[in-house]
């Protein structure tokens, strides 16, 4: 299955069946930072938002906040998550990302949270002075759970996407970039959990040498060899590395 057919098959990006619990490792948050650069009269963008269950629950009071994603199954269930917000001034709407359709000099912070951006496209839109924001996944996120399947995100990339990101926004022309590791240990109460993440999530996704990717059924052999090596008395331990990246136009 290709990436986007798996997102839009999907239809949300809602993990609270799945029983973990997490140890931050690193003082950087993703939505602290959003907070500490807008204000109640802010307009924003959200890019790749999925199903909204993120931004719903954590941006902070802004004017309004414009939510887009390329899929079209993921703004829908976004739309009817929405309802359950009467009082949130979010517009949810179906837009890709490496093509956004908004006049230039517009948005006081744009945001994106595990999900491909454009630092060009995104400083066209951004006024002087506004914010960029990123949360990414990192090239070596899950690396044992990866070295062992033998396959996922980023794991062949020449050039780390966090490195890439942080060349191109400065290639934009951003200022006063900042870019931090984020550590987190996850720990899966059960086998089932650490399966369910693993069948909702790309993170075992090949990439093709045409940088097509593309969705592989999970071996189970393999699947158990990572769950006996991991098991921990807190749950089957899941080393996350993410990034973030916080600048200016
Ligand atoms: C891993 S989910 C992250 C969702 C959300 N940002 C969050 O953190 O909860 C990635 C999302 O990016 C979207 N996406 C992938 N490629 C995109 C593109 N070119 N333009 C817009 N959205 C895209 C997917 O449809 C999916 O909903």
């Amino acid at each position: 299955m290709k990436e986007s057919e798996f997102y839009d098959k999907l239809k949300n990006w809602d993990f609270s069946m799945i029983n973990y619990e997490k140890e931050i490792k690193t003082d950087w948050g993703y939505y602290k930072k959003i907070a500490e650069n807008v204000n109640e009269h802010s307009l924003c963008l959200d890019l790749g938002t999925g199903a909204g269950e993120n931004v719903l629950k954590h941006y902070p009071e802004v004017g309004m906040l414009i939510a887009t994603d390329l899929s079209n199954e993921m703004i829908k269930t976004a739309k009817q998550n929405l309802k359950k917000y009467p009082n949130k001034n979010i517009k949810f709407l179906t837009m890709d990302s490496l093509k956004i359709t908004f006049p230039a000099n517009i948005f006081d912070l744009i945001s994106a949270r595990h999900t491909i951006i454009d630092a060009y496209q995104i400083h066209r839109c951004l006024r002087e002075g506004g914010t960029l924001v990123i949360r990414g996944v990192d090239k070596n996120d899950c690396l044992e759970l990866k070295k062992i399947f033998g396959r996922g995100q980023g794991l062949n990339d020449e050039i780390a996407i966090s490195d890439l990101d942080y060349a191109n926004i400065k290639e934009a022309g951003f200022k006063n970039i900042q870019k931090v590791e984020i550590i987190i240990d996850e720990y899966y109460k059960t086998k089932e959990d650490l399966m369910a993440l693993l069948l909702k999530t790309p993170i075992l996704e090949k990439t093709h040498p045409n940088n097509e990717k593309e969705i592989l059924p999970i071996e189970k052999d393999l699947f158990d060899e990572y769950v006996e090596k991991f098991s921990t008395p807190r749950g089957i331990l899941l080393e996350r590395l993410y990034y973030g990246i916080k600048a200016t136009k």
